[in-house]
């Protein structure tokens, strides 16, 4: 597995920086291409502190093919890693035309300059927003897709994209078949334990986790319960929190197995990657009221809109598949999350 160079695209982010390090921690070259438009460099600094291993960067936009190809000129990718996108639900229907701008065109771009290279193994950061609003959970990979914002919609185009892709190959015209791992996140909250890197969002977040860090901090005053009249143990939402270090190591597994494939049998496959486990959002600030000793006003508000009651993974496939599976609870999530908001209450400026 190692002397093997990886293309991390969005590695300064927030998934992005902790799966730098356990790739270096692995053994693996990285090369960072990330614009930054939702990042500071410092996080790819700290990757460098916790790793004692350089990180290469550069700042550019994947939607520019120059810019991407120099890129591959001077390195030779074993494959990439493609976290790079807008991700904010609300925003996505405001600005449409750039999310599908960023998200769609720019894999698009970073597709056909991996496809230039003859690179084919990629590993791709979706979501469980691709699964809408479910019928039933635990949620498995072959529930139908939809997709009720921009944002998820962008997420579903490129999946799709990427089967197509996939299936074009049995037309035989490729030298070397697709390797697609698609990965479906269900919700990545927590940091790394060194609480050195962490979830960072511009301006007031969307997310609960860091919504109920900030008030800890005493940044944000209460948090709003986004409903508390859902058929679910406590009229509040339930979602499947996984830390985002069990998350990262995902990746691994997934390259792992990528790497692994015969020739015969490249393909396009998507993984959930969750714990399988359902939490409230009650549930949640209680957690983080035990585990830290402090006291998370809230209020309750009506629901948000595009809310939905219960979402949480079945993640057998990926331990069949990938032999991936969760190692932290929700203590490690909290004290995680609180070592990083405490030690970095401005976050990374
Ligand atoms: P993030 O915003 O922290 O990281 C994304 C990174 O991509 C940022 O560093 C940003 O600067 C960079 N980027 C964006 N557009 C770019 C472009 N055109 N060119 C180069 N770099 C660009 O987000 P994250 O939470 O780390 O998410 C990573 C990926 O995982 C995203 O694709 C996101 O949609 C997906 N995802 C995230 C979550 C979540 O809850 N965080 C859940 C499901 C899926
Ligand atoms: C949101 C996105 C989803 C994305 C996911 C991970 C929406 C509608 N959906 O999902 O597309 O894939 O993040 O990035 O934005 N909550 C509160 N108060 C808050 C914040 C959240 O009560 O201030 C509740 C929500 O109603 C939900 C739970 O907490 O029940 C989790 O919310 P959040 O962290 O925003 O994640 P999702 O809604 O699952």
């Amino acid at each position: 597995m190692t002397n093997k160079t990886i293309l991390v695209t969005g590695g300064a982010g927030y998934i992005g920086s902790h799966t730098c390090v356990e790739l270096l921690n692995a053994g693996f070259t990285i090369v960072v291409v990330d614009n930054l438009s939702n990042s500071k460099i410092e996080a790819l600094k700290r990757v460098e502190r916790i790793t004692e291993k350089t990180v290469v960067f550069y700042q550019a936009d994947i939607r520019d093919k120059d810019a991407l190809a120099s890129v591959f000129n001077q390195h030779h990718f074993d494959a990439v890693i493609h976290f790079a996108g807008l991700k904010a639900v609300g925003e996505s229907c405001q600005q449409p035309l750039a999310y599908y701008d960023n998200n769609v065109h720019g894999t698009l771009v970073l597709l056909q300059v991996m496809e230039q290279f003859n690179v084919t193994d990629l590993v791709f950061s979706s979501s469980a927003t691709v699964y809408g609003d479910p019928h039933t959970v635990p949620i498995k990979e072959n529930f139908p897709l939809s997709a009720t914002n921009p944002y998820g919609k962008t997420k579903l185009h490129i999946e799709e994209i990427l089967r197509d892709l996939s299936k074009a190959d049995s037309f035989g015209a490729k030298k070397r078949p697709w390797n697609i791992a698609i990965l479906r996140y269900f919700n990545p909250v927590g940091a790394h334990h060194s609480g050195l890197i962490g979830e960072d969002p511009n301006g007031v977040p969307n997310n609960l986790m860091p919504y109920i860090a900030q008030v800890a901090v005493g940044k944000l005053s209460q948090l709003s319960i986004f409903g508390n009249d859902y058929p679910t143990k406590d009229g509040t939402g339930v979602r499947d929190y996984i830390h985002v270090v069990d998350l990262a190591k995902g990746h691994l597994k997934a390259l792992e197995a990528l790497f692994s494939c015969h020739d015969d049998s490249r393909s396009c496959k998507a993984y959930n990657l969750g714990t399988g486990k359902g939490y409230s959002v009650l549930d949640m600030v209680n957690a983080f009221s035990r585990v830290t000793g402090l006291a998370i006003k809230y209020q309750f508000v009506d629901r948000r809109e595009g809310d939905i009651a219960e979402c949480y993974a079945d993640p057998s496939l990926s331990a069949d598949e990938l032999s991936w599976q969760t190692d932290k609870n929700l203590d490690d999530m909290m004290r995680d999350t609180w070592s990083w908001q405490s030690n970095n209450p401005a976050g990374y400026a």
